[in-house]
């Protein structure tokens, strides 16, 4: 089962070695191939040369990529893509001045999803869900991690987790689970913050393990939510029942995020907003990846992440969607790339780089994901001819996909 790429006008995020993440300056180097082919077989890239040295290859099904751009498909580390119904009322009572913090408290937010998840049957939410899968993997995702935390009780928490697993097993695209019971507290337990801790350390990650549904283990630890100790605590069991961390935090304020995730060896830690100098320099030598969410600054019309100096301090940033209906209801990976140029200063293949093989890297993935090399994951999409990778994130709002292979298949439009 041969497939051939011809006539690639760009072929982007190329890799003879199997890279596992670009760090600090290497970001700036997002390689291409002019006048390209690229060769899978099996669902794997095999070989990537130039037109005038294509191989003969009788066996093979033939795409033409008639001057477009081929990249790797986007590696988007962070999302929260299991929702039920939406929460544009929380985005007017923002531009009326209200914060999303004080949405939180007010008993909206996250709360108000779980209201709105726990009536829904697993079908319905996995229908919900798909429609949204199907939408980011026409904008370029080939590779997502889906966080559960809008169940906030075991029940609950569990039926989110088994809809990510039915994900996993039906959708194209690679799906990595994270458990996130500690997104915040669930209502039967307001006001007893220190039970719902133990409830999800007793009884959540235990179950969750039983069932092998998790990848990871996530914790919500900023002002207002829960405090590092507690989410020490989360990470170690979830460590004894195998599910490595991968956390929220320095999002609303300086409240140790950095330190809790890199001292209990997470594997990403996110949002970041609220970074400061001394997290930067915690991160360095740690196996921590420090992964920025744009979209999320943006909607919420807070500050970006330090990401140029995360960059110079040799770190190798990744950047996610967040898609989530409180925060960022968007999956869209290419704007995500736009705003970490416009907003954060970084270059376009930096940009290029965080958003598919640092975030493979975010996800564990980054040996099989995240570039265009020889025997990983042929995960990929041709766009229209584009003068050059710059393009894609000037041309912010084009929808410049037109193809999408995943594991080496075409994926028909439905
Ligand atoms: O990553 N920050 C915490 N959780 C989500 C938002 C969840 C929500 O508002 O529903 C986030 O932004
Ligand atoms: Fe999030």
């Amino acid at each position: 089962m041969k497939l051939l790429v011809i006539n690639i006008g760009i072929l982007a995020g190329i890799d003879r070695q199997g890279l596992l993440c670009r760090k600090g300056a290497e970001m700036a180097q997002f390689e291409t191939l002019e006048n390209a082919y690229l060769l899978c077989e099996n669902g794997k890239f095999l070989d990537f040369g130039p037109m005038d040295q294509l191989p003969m290859c009788d066996d093979a099904t033939i795409f033409d990529a008639q001057g477009g751009a081929v990249l790797p498909s986007f590696c988007d580390s962070h999302t929260h893509i299991v929702y039920a119904g939406s929460r544009e009322q929380e985005f007017v009572d923002k531009i009326n001045g209200l914060s999303y913090a004080e949405i939180a408290r007010r008993g909206g937010g996250i709360l108000n999803s779980a209201d709105r998840l726990h009536e829904l049957s697993e079908d319905e939410l996995y229908e919900q869900a798909m429609t949204r899968v199907r939408e980011v993997m026409w904008k370029g995702t080939g590779a997502i991690e889906i966080k559960s935390g809008y169940g906030l009780n075991t029940a609950d928490e569990l039926k989110m987790l088994r809809v990510i697993r039915r994900i996993k097993q039906t959708a194209p695209l690679k799906v990595m689970a994270n458990f996130l019971g500690a997104h915040a507290v669930g209502r039967e337990y307001a006001g007893r913050q220190a039970e719902y801790v133990d409830l999800v350390v007793n009884e959540m990650i235990p179950a969750v393990a039983k069932e092998g549904l998790a990848d990871f283990v996530d914790v919500f630890c900023d002002e207002g939510f829960f405090t590092p100790e507690e989410t020490a605590r989360i990470l170690k069991a979830g460590l004894e029942h195998g599910m490595r961390g991968k956390i929220h935090g320095q999002e609303l304020a300086d409240s140790g995020g950095v330190k809790v995730a890199v001292e209990h060896n997470a594997l990403s830690v996110d949002h970041l907003e609220s970074m400061t100098d001394a997290d930067i320099e915690m991160m360095r030598d740690s196996n921590t990846t420090p992964t920025a969410l744009p979209g999320t600054s943006f909607f919420l019309n807070m500050p970006f992440a330090p990401a140029r100096k995360m960059i110079q301090a040799g770190l190798p940033m990744a950047i996610a969607s967040d898609y989530n209906p409180g925060s960022t209801p968007s999956g869209d990976m290419k704007f995500a790339v736009s705003l970490a140029c416009i907003k954060m200063r970084l270059q376009p293949a930096e940009a290029l780089n965080a958003a598919t093989i640092n975030g493979a890297a975010a996800m564990g993935l980054s040996k099989d994901y995240g570039s265009i090399a020889p025997g990983k994951v042929a995960n990929f999409f041709v766009s229209q001819p584009i003068p050059s990778i710059d393009f894609i994130p000037y041309a912010y709002t084009t929808p410049i996909i037109r193809h999408i292979f995943l594991k080496g298949q075409q994926i028909a439009r439905e």
